[in-house]
């Protein structure tokens, strides 16, 4: 983890835009990058990874659904498009501009070892087929794209998941072999792991996922909400017996949302014994009333596609600002020159 220093920080994260955001997206990542986004001293960079979503959504509808649901889930969580920058990865052409030059001095033996590619090709062999069927370019060249996400804006910062840390490490690595081979023009980023942020578990305990099919959808309706909440597992451990609030995924979902003080209220209960039933109602409640003005600010955004566009290109002409001149001296610096 970085120590904090004077200069501004300039902060960057993409978010795929695969899915609807569900509690755990919103615990684990929208909430304290929200959060980080308003602390003075700090610039900061969301984008949605829309070109990242290609690689596994080959389904026009969907990718531009979920931009659409991604983009309104994030403001209505409170992120201000005038303190941060918000745009579409795809509406910046200096990505993958980038991203070519970026190919350039990366070694393939480097994009071998990136763990999607890997866990790709180990299936396939354990399957007895060719080690690359499946795998198209652009899951293998996916820590590329990402590392041009990070470095197109000098970021120094790259708030990420644990399973990301190896794309920020390769994005240094390609950032390093740049600069050594062109001069020194390319910031290393550090990747920032939230360890404080918490991983949700979902309704039966495991960790909050869509493809576990155990996730609470961030907006999904009062009563819908309140349904999942219901079946979360609990023990058989009947009223007035002692509860275990430690190994309790209700407990912990209760925690992520609730005070300090809530949180040893409710720990207490459990070992008072309190009903699961109750238990469910009060996190219910407690969800309820930080969810709720955000869900009716998320569909009246909804409701407005082009609104949200209008943003987002506001977002992107903002970014391509900083990003064009920048872009531009990287031309110079590989030779790509004007020859008056
Ligand atoms: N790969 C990231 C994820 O799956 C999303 C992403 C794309 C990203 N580009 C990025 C994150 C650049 C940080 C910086 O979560």
């Amino acid at each position: 983890m970085r120590s904090s220093s004077l200069h501004v920080q300039r902060v960057l994260t993409g978010i795929t835009t695969s899915g609807t955001p569900h509690l755990g997206n919103y615990v684990g990542a929208m909430r304290p990058a929200i959060a980080a986004s308003r602390q003075p001293g700090v610039e900061s960079f969301y984008f949605l990874a829309d070109y990242h979503a290609l690689i596994h959504a080959p389904d026009p509808a969907r990718v531009q659904r979920s931009t659409l649901e991604i983009a309104a889930a994030w403001l209505a969580a409170g992120l201000d498009p005038d303190r941060a920058l918000f745009y579409r990865q795809s509406d910046m052409p200096e990505v993958l501009e980038l991203a070519w030059r970026l190919a350039c001095v990366t070694g393939k033996g480097l994009l071998n070892g990136a763990h999607a590619y890997k866990a790709a090709v180990e299936r396939n062999r354990a399957a007895g087929a060719d080690p690359d069927a499946g795998v198209n370019m652009g899951l293998f060249m996916y820590p590329v794209l990402m590392a041009a996400d990070v470095l197109l804006f000098k970021s120094n910062a790259v708030p990420v998941g644990r399973d990301q840390m190896q794309h920020i490490e390769m994005a240094r690595d390609m950032a390093a072999r740049f600069n050594h081979v062109y001069g020194e023009h390319l910031v290393l980023p550090e990747a920032l792991i939230e360890e404080s942020a918490a991983t949700l578990p979902g309704l039966d305990g495991r960790k909050m996922s869509k493809s576990y099919g155990n996730s609470i959808p961030l907006f999904a309706g009062a009563a819908e909400m309140k349904k999942l909440i219901f079946s979360i597992v609990t023990d058989s451990r009947v009223p007035g017996e002692p509860k275990d609030s430690e190994r309790s995924a209700l407990f912990q979902i209760y925690q992520a949302f609730a005070t300090p003080e809530e949180t040893s209220r409710m720990r207490a209960a459990f070992a008072g014994g309190i009903a699961w039933a109750e238990a469910k109602r009060a996190l219910f409640e407690r969800i309820e009333a930080e969810v709720a003005p955000m869900r009716s600010r998320y569909q009246s955004l909804i409701a407005d596609p082009p609104a949200i566009e209008q943003r987002l290109q506001q977002g992107a002409a903002k970014a391509r600002v900083i990003a064009s001149p920048f872009l531009a001296e990287l031309r110079g610096a590989v030779g790509l020159r004007s020859l008056n």
